[in-house]
């Protein structure tokens, strides 16, 4: 076997397809045992197939019990071939309980006159042909089935098996940069046969697949390519590819040189940062041609890429399945030792949750920033402030809080990084893609827009320094900060940054018709991903009991005892002139949140007057829209 790791090879399909012979003959071919799975049917169930009555579901559960403890048990030693009818899906969900990733499905087909042709020529077998019409119908083929035709010899069927277990590999990723890499070690290290791909471009990237399998002794196993055509025809059937390309055209580009080469139920990954439009876009494309296409999202960067990722799939939950054992092994465990991936909801919703992932990330990197750029105006150096944050641990622990630390605390010779490096920020577009987001749906999660402004803000250096100089003003930069309040001010404006990106999905969902589980989500991202953090774990079960984390109980408590330090925190901010543009976006977003009578009115009033817009009366419970005329007599 070219695996690692043991498999157990399940030969399935209708009764009188030959799964039997297949088994005998393949046990013999690859030296491993074989185990036919009707001698494990309890008595009863024997019995009962013999006077010509059918299974039901409660007959077989005890019978697939069995069978998945064969295989579990032969595992612990070994490879094994069991050949079992395994028709539904919810079958097969019992066979391979617990041992997901070291499971084979061969499904060996032939049509309803083929079948029947062989049983009627069989002796003494238990299974009445009366019963074979049943067992179509029950077939619910599973995806990720290696499928055979009956047409082919036995030897011909041993040898298609034998050829995409022994020579071809399991998984496939292609682009080589430093996410694809990373999974790429990841997967492997799972003990994944894999097969890896980089384009060959003359100078630039050559042989950059096999310089990569030399580098890591986890890759050995592993088949590196820079011809597309070949690494298709190296994965077993159906297949499965990840694209670690630049989001983009790139992924069209490859999608359109890739789809020559596949077939019909193989899966295709996106595990970029894509825009979910574009995901949506390219599951219609690649449906028109039988061919499954996941937009799964993945947190981590390089390190978490290695050592577990939080992924986020999203398209057809048939589709998932396929690639489901792959994923959940690589990705990070929550503390339960769950895997921090699971399905996410249908076309581009996987793509979505990351992009506002990604805003919300954008929020407590700027949210942070600001905390520091007020203890620096206090005078702190970058180490004592590292120990400040390194002491508010306990509370706000946070993946982007300890690397913050790090930062701060490392120097070059005497002086302290963080110094030399130029206050410019960049972007990759997915901070300006939330935004665009929470505006096209019309949800005010405000504070991405916010972080998303300061990076566009800091990068316009010149004219800052310019207005520095031309804005010289008295104000001294001294205040009263007080440590505690700013740590129960960075607690609330988090807090405020999580309501508003759960309320986005939770949006987004509804208008999509997604059927996005909050909590769910939450505890996909408590490891692995950027904003991994106690918080999310914490907020994984206030899912549980609401949508709305402003109106769970226990977050209001929190809320009123920590807002008079947000309010002080950024009031002392402002009068010192220092840019807080997160922190006050969130005083303002609680203020207008909490306040039954706004402004509005006078909004609407203004729309009215210069376009006739319309308002409605609070006083009329109908909902009527009314019209005046304010330049009537009494305003004259
Ligand atoms: C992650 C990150 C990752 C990356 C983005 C954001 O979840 O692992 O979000 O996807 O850091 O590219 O980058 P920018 O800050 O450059 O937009």
């Amino acid at each position: 076997m070219k695996t690692k790791r043991p498999l157990v090879i399940f030969i399935i399909g209708v009764s009188g397809v030959g799964k039997s012979t297949i088994g005998n003959l393949l046990s013999k071919q690859l030296s491993i045992p074989f185990f036919d799975g009707d001698d494990f049917h309890p008595k009863k169930n024997k019995t009962k197939m013999a006077t010509g009555q059918p299974l039901n579901d409660e007959d077989r559960y005890e019978w697939l019990i069995r069978l998945n403890n064969l295989a579990k048990e032969n595992l612990q030693y070994n490879s094994c071939i069991i050949a079992s009818s395994a028709l539904k899906e919810s079958y097969r969900i019992i066979l391979k309980k617990d041992i997901e990733t070291n499971v084979k499905w061969i499904l060996l087909n032939g049509s309803f006159v083929q079948v029947l042709d062989r049983i009627n020529k069989r002796k003494n077998h238990f299974m009445p042909t009366s019963l074979l019409n049943s067992q179509f119908e029950s077939l619910e083929v599973p995806l990720e089935a290696l499928q055979i035709d009956i047409t082919n010899s036995p030897k011909k069927i041993v040898t298609i098996i034998e050829d995409e277990l022994l020579k071809k590999s399991e998984f496939g990723i292609i682009g080589l940069g430093v996410m694809g890499k990373s999974l790429s070690r990841n997967f492997a290290s799972k003990g994944f046969v894999i097969s890896i791909y980089n384009r060959h471009a003359k100078g630039l990237e050559e042989n950059v697949a096999l310089s990569f399998k030399k580098e890591f002794s986890e890759l050995s196993n592993s088949m590196p390519f820079d011809k597309l055509q070949d690494f298709v025809n190296s994965l077993q059937q159906p297949r499965k590819i990840m694209l670690m390309v630049n989001a983009g055209e790139t992924v069209d580009i490859v999608i359109e040189q890739l789809v020559h080469y596949l077939s019909e139920n193989d899966t295709v990954i996106d595990g970029g940062n894509s825009h979910y439009n574009d995901t949506q876009r390219r599951v219609n494309f690649l449906k028109k041609k039988n061919i499954h296409f996941i937009g799964a999202g993945i947190s981590g960067g390089e390190e978490g890429a290695l050592k577990g990722p939080s992924i986020m799939p999203g398209g057809n939950e048939k589709a998932y399945k396929i690639v489901q054992p792959y994923l959940e092994v690589i990705a990070a465990k929550d503390d339960k030792g769950n895997p921090c991936c699971n399905y996410i909801g249908k076309n581009g919703s996987g793509h979505f949750i990351k992009i506002i992932h990604n805003g919300i990330e954008y929020v407590e990197m700027q949210l942070l920033a600001e905390v520091y750029q007020i203890l620096r105006t206090i005078d702190n150096n970058p180490e004592q402030i590292a120990n400040i944050l390194s002491s508010w641990k306990s509370e706000v622990d946070s993946y982007l809080l300890e690397i913050t630390i790090d930062i701060l605390k490392k120097k070059e010779g005497e002086k302290w990084l963080i110094d030399e490096i130029l206050d410019k920020a960049g972007n990759k577009g997915t901070g300006n893609w939330a935004t665009i987001t929470t505006t096209e749906l019309g949800i005010p999660s405000t504070m991405i827009g916010s972080a998303l402004f300061a990076r566009y803000l800091s990068s316009f250096k010149e004219e800052r320094i310019a207005l520095k100089n031309n804005l010289i003003n008295n104000i001294k930069k001294k205040s009263n900060v007080n440590i505690e309040d700013l740590l129960k001010a960075y607690q609330l404006a988090r807090l405020i940054n999580h309501h508003q990106g759960f309320k986005l999905i939770f949006e987004a969902s509804k208008s999509n018709s997604w059927e996005l589980n909050l909590s769910e989500i939450a505890r996909i991202w408590t490891n692995g991903c950027i904003i991994r953090s106690p918080l999310m774990n914490e907020l994984s079960e206030t899912f549980k009991e609401t949508d709305n984390i402003f109106f769970s109980k226990k977050m209001i408590a929190q809320i009123k005892k920590l807002r008079p330090s947000l309010n002080n925190i950024v009031s002392q901010s402002i009068l010192n002139q220092i840019p807080i543009p997160s922190l006050s976006e969130a005083v303002n977003f609680l203020n207008g949140y909490s306040e039954a009578n706004s402004s509005a009115n006078l909004i609407q009033a203004q729309r009215d007057y210069f376009g006739a817009h319309t308002y409605q009366r609070i006083n009329d419970p109908t909902g009527e829209y009314y019209h005046t005329n304010w330049k009537s007599k009494s305003y004259d």
